[in-house]
């Protein structure tokens, strides 16, 4: 496919009128709705009103104006997409694709957790445009279909004790019938996050490499959930996980699956996914430190961790600040 060169604008009042312009042609082609869309009211003033305000973006090609959607900050922590109009005779160009990619940086940007909208259920292929990109349904209202995206998040962790708090920190957003999957290569910290959880939930410890056993359930020291601690390295298919009677307590439990990549997955229609991996660790040193001296005492090597939000269960959970937030 040749490259098409969308530019997408971080839209002012100044782009009013093409935006209007936009807006109308795109929501003027669609069909009769009931009740009519009120996008066709929006006059140059009102979109110029939303442009000062939570702005919006602008698609163009070669300086023409291809497509456009309004920002709305009405809810704390979350950004609002109004308005998403392409122009009728270039659905299927990208254009879209495009805006909603820049929209989903732009939460990122505002230090947002995610993003909600509204469309017409009357219109399955843009709700399946969403659904595509994971927005999942939040409720109906009338002929609407509020939508939201929780976004997901990277972070350094330099030390083990930094991905226990990492993983402490991931404990307050979970609750009974959760399920995390771990990925990362051997000793990548994955029973290390694990043991961060547990602290957490404060479940009976010790939490330790399940060497011998497949799951190792740690009750709850409170009332709180148990903690389902899963190695599948040895787990070749679902139909293991399933012969392990992991179903069986998945509900009341918080269920965490080192390996789980492909396999924990189809436990549930909603997961978190971790996934440590190990930087870059020791920079070669071309002037040949002696041996060891790299490696006085102590094993703290940094990791990336990167936690992605999959299914329903998480839309409107505030990840990332709670896990990128003051302190992190
Ligand atoms: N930044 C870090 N985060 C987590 N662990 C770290 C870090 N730096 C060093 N480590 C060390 O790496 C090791 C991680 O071991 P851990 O058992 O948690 O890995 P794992 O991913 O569960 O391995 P396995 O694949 O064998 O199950 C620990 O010894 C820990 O102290
Ligand atoms: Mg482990």
């Amino acid at each position: 496919m040749s490259s098409i060169a969308l530019d997408v604008i971080n839209a002012g009042p100044e782009h009013a009128p093409a935006i209007v312009d936009i807006i109308q042609r795109s929501f003027g082609a669609r069909p009769e709705l009931d009740p009519p869309s009120d996008a066709l009211d929006e006059s140059v003033e009102s979109v110029a009103a939303t442009l000062a305000g939570p702005g919006g973006l602008l698609v163009e090609r070669r300086g023409q104006p291809m497509g456009a959607l309004l920002f709305d900050e009405s809810r704390p922590g979350l950004l609002g997409l109004r308005r998403v109009a392409v122009d009728p005779d270039l659905q299927a160009r990208g254009v879209a694709s495009a805006m909603v990619g820049v929209a989903e940086d732009t939460a990122e940007e505002r230090g947002k957790d995610g993003i909600w909208l509204r469309v017409r259920e009357e219109l399955p292929d843009t709700v399946r445009f969403w659904t595509r990109r994971r927005y999942y349904p939040l409720r109906r209202e009338g002929a609407f279909l509020e939508l939201g995206k929780t976004l997901w998040l990277a972070r350094e962790v330099p030390t083990p004790e930094a991905m226990q708090e990492l993983a402490a920190r991931v404990s307050t957003l979970v609750r009974a019938g959760d399920l995390l999957v771990l990925a990362g290569d051997l000793g990548a910290g994955k029973t290390t996050f694990t043991q961060g959880l547990g602290a957490g939930l404060d479940v009976r410890g010790p939490i330790t490499s399940p060497t011998f056993v497949l799951a190792r359930t740690h009750p709850s020291l409170n009332d709180g959930p148990p903690l389902v601690h899963v190695d599948a390295y040895r787990l070749g298919s679902v139909e293991e996980v399933d012969d392990i009677d992991l179903d069986a307590s998945t509900e009341e439990a918080v269920t965490v699956v080192e390996w789980g990549t492909g396999v924990a997955e189809q436990l549930s229609d909603s997961w978190l996914s971790v996934t440590i991996e190990v930087r870059g660790a020791r920079p070669i040193d071309p002037l040949g430190t002696p041996a060891g001296e790299d490696e006085v005492g102590d094993d703290a090597e940094p990791r990336v961790v990167t936690i992605k939000p999959n299914g329903p269960r998480w839309v409107g959970v505030p990840l990332r600040s709670t896990l990128l937030g003051q302190g992190a």
